[in-house]
């Protein structure tokens, strides 16, 4: 396993997040919604930084592909989010990648009718993304490069880590796979 970002830059990137996002909303109401489950960690730790009036909500996106709809159709879970008509909202995930999961929850979120709508990601593959779609807040630009930890998985393991790192070989054969 070779760390790509340690812990200490994380927290300190994380507490550097929290002082723009209070500069931004100062002490208006925020609804944070944290996409399942790569966000948990960074949510978690996020949001007691944040001293605003908060509510929290977690989203679960999956592509749909029920027989009355097109295929691949992308769908949101609705049931863990509060209401946020009218709200302001951030919407916080642990990477951005081609940008298509960012652009697809945004649209998704859009149709709730909040009065403002801003992301945030820990890790920013900037190299890669493709669709017109770019964070208003990132912590970490990183390489294209398969990461995992801080709530970023190798087919659900290595979540818990509290650092970013790439896996070895080995890290893969640990897994069982
Ligand atoms: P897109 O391409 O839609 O991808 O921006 C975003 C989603 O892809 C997953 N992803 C990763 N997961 N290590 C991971 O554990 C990675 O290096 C990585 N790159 C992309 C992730 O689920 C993200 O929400």
């Amino acid at each position: 396993m070779k760390v790509l970002v340690p812990e200490t830059e994380i927290q300190a990137a994380i507490a550097k997040l929290a002082g723009e996002i209070h500069a931004q909303y100062q002490d208006r109401p925020l609804t944070v919604l944290g996409v399942l489950t790569g966000s948990v960690i960074l949510l978690a730790d996020l949001i007691r930084q944040i001293e605003l009036p908060l509510r929290v909500g977690l989203l679960q996106a999956s592509s749909y592909r029920g027989a009355t709809t097109t295929a691949g159709d992308f769908v949101i879970n609705p049931d863990f989010i509060p209401d946020i008509a009218n709200r302001d909202v951030l919407l916080l995930d642990d990477i951005l990648d081609t940008g298509q999961t960012l652009t697809r929850i945004l649209e998704q979120v859009q149709t709730l009718k909040p009065r403002s709508i801003r992301t945030a990601v820990l890790l920013w593959k900037h190299e890669r993304t493709t669709f017109e779609v770019q964070p208003d807040y990132h912590c970490f630009r990183i390489p294209d490069e398969f990461v995992v930890g801080y709530g970023l998985d190798y087919d659900d393991h290595y979540r818990n880590l509290p650092y970013i790192a790439t896996l070895d070989d080995e890290d893969i054969a640990a897994t069982g796979n």
